[in-house]
């Protein structure tokens, strides 16, 4: 029985979960997660060229393929760069000599294909949008008469419905313990994909250079399933805009630009800003490119975007940027949200302004408390159900 190690470097592995009658085990720090152990049993044995899975946070299932398949070509995708760059850990860290290396890759879309089998976790606390998005890339992705397998740790019954609409047919397959899994082949040669991008006009009022209200600033800005508040303006973003007064700044950072809100918004603000967008999801990424455009921003050097989990090697500008602003993510414990801090108060200049926009309450304190830590001092506004927290390096 190969085993293989989860968790990434420094990981503490307690937990085994022997799959496959035995045939291939996991280790790591807190067991398989159910949809992709259930994957993993689920995946059919008859022989295939080409595998895809991926938007784990694992890379458990692209192993067992792996060692299930050891003819076939398998690839891993995923949409956020952090995860794909922590899942890579995972296969480097399991690497077989003489195998091709495993290689993970954050995406806007999964790759084209055409792939003999698909096998893709969707669990549920995930978007609906997006699972529907997702499966009707896989249709098309998949070589006639290739198969989807799908798993979800909940209930299963949209998850088959969505295969059953997608795919003409659905067959479920019902585990032994919770959570679900179906299969649906490719029968179909004509595309299953509909739209799902929307295209949000807002006009967002702006406080003006000097303080004084000025015209409000038309965007329009394109989102798709799988980024953040899909489909449109996030209420404490638009108070992070409807706050932001520029002092003569050159250069600004926004810091988890998602579709662009912030930075499209300081660019069409000021035309003499720079902006430097840096986001982890490769789809946001994809649609803040495309808003740039869209927003008439396209000239070299006003808005450089960029896919990124971390802001190593970014171009900074000489002596730093200027400002920085965000709308942090408030999973992991505030850890994200602590490392948006740190990391841009090491790229502001020394009397560079940081603005962070977060839900007043319990929220608005532990990020109180993290903006202290990281700058010594700082101020809040309250905008209705948000606090901007600023601070000076
Ligand atoms: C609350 S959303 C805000 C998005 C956008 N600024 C807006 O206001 O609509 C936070 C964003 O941070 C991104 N993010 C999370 N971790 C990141 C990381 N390590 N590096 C860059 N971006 C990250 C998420 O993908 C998400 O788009």
């Amino acid at each position: 029985m190969r085993t293989f190690l989860l968790g990434g470097p420094g990981a503490n592995p307690q937990v085994t979960d022997a799959l496959r009658k035995e045939t291939v085990a996991f280790r790591s720090p807190r067991g398989v997660a159910l949809a992709q152990r259930l994957l993993i049993e689920a995946m059919p044995k008859k022989p295939v060229a080409s595998i895809l899975t991926g938007l784990d946070t694992e890379g458990a299932v692209a192993l067992a393929a792996r060692e299930v398949h050891p003819g076939a070509a398998v690839r891993w995708f995923g949409l956020d760069a952090y995860v794909a760059r922590k899942v890579q850990s995972v296969f480097d860290m399991n690497a077989a000599e003489g195998a091709p290396a495993l290689l993970a890759e954050a995406r806007e879309d999964l790759p084209e294909g055409p792939f003999d089998l698909i096998l893709l976790p969707f669990p549920s606390s995930g978007e609906s949008d997006l699972m529907w998005d997702v499966l009707e890339s896989a249709h098309d992705a998949l070589a006639p008469g290739g198969r989807l397998v799908a798993s979800t740790n909940g209930d299963g019954r949209a998850l088959r419905k969505a295969i059953e609409h997608v795919f003409g047919k659905v067959t479920p397959w019902t585990p032994t313990d919770r959570g679900a899994v179906a299969y649906g082949v490719r029968t179909k040669k004509g595309s299953a994909r509909s739209p799902r991008a929307h295209v949000v006009d807002a006009a967002v009022p702006f406080a003006g250079a000097d303080g004084d209200a000025a015209a409000p600033i038309a965007l329009s800005i394109e989102t798709r399933p799988g980024t953040f508040c899909h489909g449109s303006l996030d209420k404490g973003t638009r108070a992070l805009l409807q706050w932001w007064k520029p002092e003569g700044e050159k250069t600004l950072l926004d810091l988890g630009a998602g579709c662009g809100w912030i930075g499209i918004f300081a660019a069409k603000a000021d035309p003499s800003l720079r902006v430097t967008m840096v986001e982890s999801n490769a789809r946001a990424v994809g649609c803040a490119l495309r808003n740039v455009e869209r927003n008439g921003l396209a000239e070299p050097g006003r808005v450089t975007t960029l896919l990124r989990a971390d802001l190593e090697g970014i171009p900074v500008p000489a002596g730093g940027f200027d400002a920085v602003l965000t709308n942090p993510p408030y999973f992991s414990d505030f850890r994200i949200a602590r490392s948006f801090c740190s990391q841009a108060r090491h790229v502001l200049r020394p009397g560079g302004r940081f603005a962070m926009v977060v839900r007043n309450g319990a929220v608005a304190d532990a990020h109180t408390e993290v903006m202290s830590e990281v700058f010594g001092s700082g101020r809040s506004w309250l905008c209705g159900a948000y606090v901007v927290l600023a601070a000076v390096r």
